[in-house]
């Protein structure tokens, strides 16, 4: 089987299984501050697992795209070195949100690899969680029966908790897993030493494919276990070991997944894959690092000097110093491979294909940058080398190195290289105390010391601040944070006009006090996490605490409106750049604030002053329209997409439509606005998530526009 063909397979055995096949989630993600990439394939599915959104498909199935190069999950170094680790992979998955539990799960991956695959049991193996005493927890018994079925006993092994309990982070869902390995050693080794002894030993020929959780706990930030609502089946499969374990490979790379890629690689660098360990090494970074950082941009997060941003760059810059250092490429060349990837993966996620445009300038334009921060690197240490040979020393100060690192970008290993090559060597003690220094002032400024949630009552947000910005409410949980010395307050409302911010639109600031009391306490901004609107407070008086009182939530309503106004500029601003520069711009990120706004897009040139000209007369000729607000609610999701519906921000917002969307509320709506006008997000809006709403554009009085809403949402 082709590896399209086995990623259309598993896809096909789970929904004949009753599971809804959904697309794939965006690899970026943006609304929880626990996590910068989506790292399993059970991510997306985290606000229902905690029993925050609804459930609405029991079952489902989907193939991931997964990002493990950051926080808990994190395999770059090994990337490349060995023949089974990525950063971005595919993770193929199944749910199950409190439907079935652990003998379906484990019955439907048997039958899967072995009757579908026809994968032979005898190469297989299964772990099960061997409980442990500090948790509380016993082992797992009934997976073992339920293994016992399948495998003879001495294939069914006890796991510690490092590898049989799977947690998503330091908090947030968790379980005991079963894990499948499979021996793919040939028989006379399999003959000598028995696959059993060499499960979970980082044998390249004896791997896991197969995690399959039972997740039953949240662990929260006190390290404790608290139980979930619902039992969930979370399980993920690496799909390139799959591919490998079917196609009767040594390697991920020796499949039909990386093959293609490899040969493109050689024939742009001029090399060939498998004459030389060191060549094939920067081969496979190439070849994996490729894939994240098109995937990456594709989802909307460039390479930048910020978080994920830098997280993507650096990745971006190991593929060139690779290409740089052991293929001879002194000019751009990963944005040549973008066509064959889109060979590669674009059936699959055509998000990539859409992108095409978009992804090429970008990598193209971020190689040359940094290929002239080599330049001006190796320039800098020749200048170092130049110094110390007049000084008469062989040393190069520690500081000089890390300065050269941190302040220039230039990789350490190419310094510590270009040193040796030319007789010197670097005081490596100077260096890690310079970068200790450095490492402990970023781990002050970003330590979070989160506090359990105190809960006064059980329920939902519902958010009303589309049609009010005053209303009387109550405190459902609250929580204290410290962060930089200072320490504030998260409290989530059973009723809030607060808008919390996405999509780089700030939140609203306000104030919460108790009804008829003169005493008012500043919200300072509004954040959301998981889903949920969180309001942030300095002080939480036990006034607005204390059993039964009545507040009353109010936002600071001429900074919403400014906030307003510039988020349809925002949408003024896209529909005049695609008219004037190109069908190709779209919204890559953006900030709206009450002050400004700012707009990220891609073009494959620098915008002309006489294009910026066109855009800011465009933009101001729409203003000046005065577009009346219109206003009827209820119109079905079929003629909001005839009208145009436009998708923002990847596929995550496809897979809501695709799924029970049926009511669309206009909040207003002028059927004679051009369908660019129409821009489509998901949004809390009435309750927890799975709500998409259409953002249509604008205008009350001369001068000042604003926004026009149409929410629909998901039926549960
Ligand atoms: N969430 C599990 C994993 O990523 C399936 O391994």
């Amino acid at each position: 089987m082709t590896s399209k063909e086995i990623r259309q397979s598993f896809l096909d055995f789970m929904a004949s299984k009753g599971h809804q096949v959904v697309p794939s989630a965006p690899m970026v993600i943006k609304d929880d501050p626990t996590l910068m990439f989506t790292n399993a394939g059970m991510n997306p599915w985290k606000g229902i697992i905690l029993g925050n959104d609804p459930i609405k498909y029991p079952r489902v199935a989907d193939s991931q795209k997964c990002l493990r190069v950051s926080g808990k999950h994190n395999d770059l170094e090994e990337v490349g070195h060995d023949t089974y680790h990525h950063t971005m992979f595919e993770m193929l998955g199944n749910w199950s949100f409190g439907d079935y539990f652990k003998k379906e799960a484990i019955d439907f991956a048997w039958e899967y690899i072995v009757d579908v695959l026809k994968i032979d049991p005898a190469n297989l193996y299964a772990t099960v969680f061997e409980g442990s005493p500090e948790e509380g927890l016993s082992r797992d018994d009934e997976a073992a029966s339920i293994w016992a079925k399948h495998l003879p006993a001495d294939h069914i092994i006890n796991g510690n908790k490092h590898d049989n309990f799977w947690e998503m982070g330091d908090t947030g869902p968790c379980g005991p897993c079963s894990e499948i390995h499979v021996d793919s050693r040939p028989a006379e080794e399999r003959a000598k030493v028995s696959g059993r002894e060499l499960v979970n030993k980082d044998h390249p020929q004896v791997i896991e494919i197969w995690n399959i959780v039972f997740m039953q706990y949240n662990r929260k930030a006190d390290g404790s276990l608290e139980p979930l609502a619902k039992k969930v089946i979370d399980t993920g499969m690496g799909f390139e070991r799959l591919v490998r374990t079917i196609q009767g490979k040594t390697s991920n790379y020796d499949t039909d997944v990386f093959q293609p890629m490899l040969k493109k690689i050689g024939a742009i660098c001029g090399c060939e894959y498998g004459k030389d360990e060191k060549t094939d090494v920067a081969m496979r970074v190439i070849a994996d690092h490729i894939r994240t950082i098109a995937f990456a941009i594709t989802d909307g997060q460039l390479p930048s000097n910020e978080k994920a941003g830098y997280v993507i760059r650096r990745i971006l810059r190991r593929a060139v110093r690779y290409g740089y250092t052991f293929l001879g490429m002194r000019s751009a060349f990963l944005f040549q491979l973008v066509p064959q990837l889109i060979e590669d993966l674009g059936e699959a996620y055509p998000e990539l294909v859409k992108q095409q445009a978009q992804i090429t300038p970008v990598i193209k334009s971020e190689e040359e940058a940094f290929l002239r921060t080599l330049d001006k690197g190796i320039g800098l240490l020749d200048k170092l080398m130049d110094e110390a040979r007049k000084a008469g020393k062989t040393e190069i100060s520690g500081v000089d190195v890390f300065t050269l690192k941190d302040t220039y970008g230039f990789p350490l290993d190419l310094t510590e290289l270009i040193l040796r090559e030319n007789g010197f060597a670097t005081n490596e003690e100077e260096y890690n105390k310079a970068l200790e220094h450095q490492k402990s002032m970023g781990r002050e400024a970003n330590k979070q010391d989160l506090g359990d949630w105190t809960v006064l009552a059980e329920g939902e947000t519902e958010f009303v601040g589309y049609d009010e910005l005053n209303v009387e409410c109550r405190i459902l949980r609250y929580r204290q944070v410290s962060q930089k010395g200072k320490s504030f307050y998260q409290v989530v409302l059973d009723k809030t006009p607060f808008y919390a911010e996405m999509g780089g639109e700030v939140g609203d600031t306000g104030t919460l006090y108790l009804q008829n009391s003169a005493v008012s306490y500043q919200i300072i901004d509004t954040k959301r996490e998981n889903g949920l609107p969180v309001h942030i407070m300095t002080e939480l008086p036990q006034e607005l605490t204390a059993d039964g009182s009545k507040l009353i939530a109010k936002v600071d309503a001429e900074r919403r409106q400014a906030i307003a106004c510039n988020h349809s500029a925002t949408h003024i601003l896209h529909y005049a750049l695609r008219e004037v520069l190109g069908k190709h711009v779209e919204q890559k990120g953006s900030l709206v604030t009450p002050e400004s706004l700012r707009f990220d897009f891609s073009h494959f040139q620098k915008v002309t002053p006489e294009e910026l000209r066109k855009v800011e007369m465009l933009a101001n000729q729409l203003i000046r329209q005065d577009i009346r607000l219109e206003e009827s609610r209820h119109t079905p999701i079929a003629e909001a997409k005839a009208m145009g519906a436009m998708a923002l921000f990847g596929e995550k917002y496809g897979v809501c439509l695709q799924q029970d969307v049926s009511v669309l509320y206009v909040l207003s709506w002028k059927p004679a606005l051009r369908p660019e006008f129409v821009v489509l997000r998901l949004s809390l809006a009435q309750k927890l998530t799975n709500y998409t709403m259409v953002c249509k554009i604008f205008s009350t009085i001369c001068g000042i526009y604003s926004i026009t809403l149409l929410i629909w949402r998901a039926q549960s």
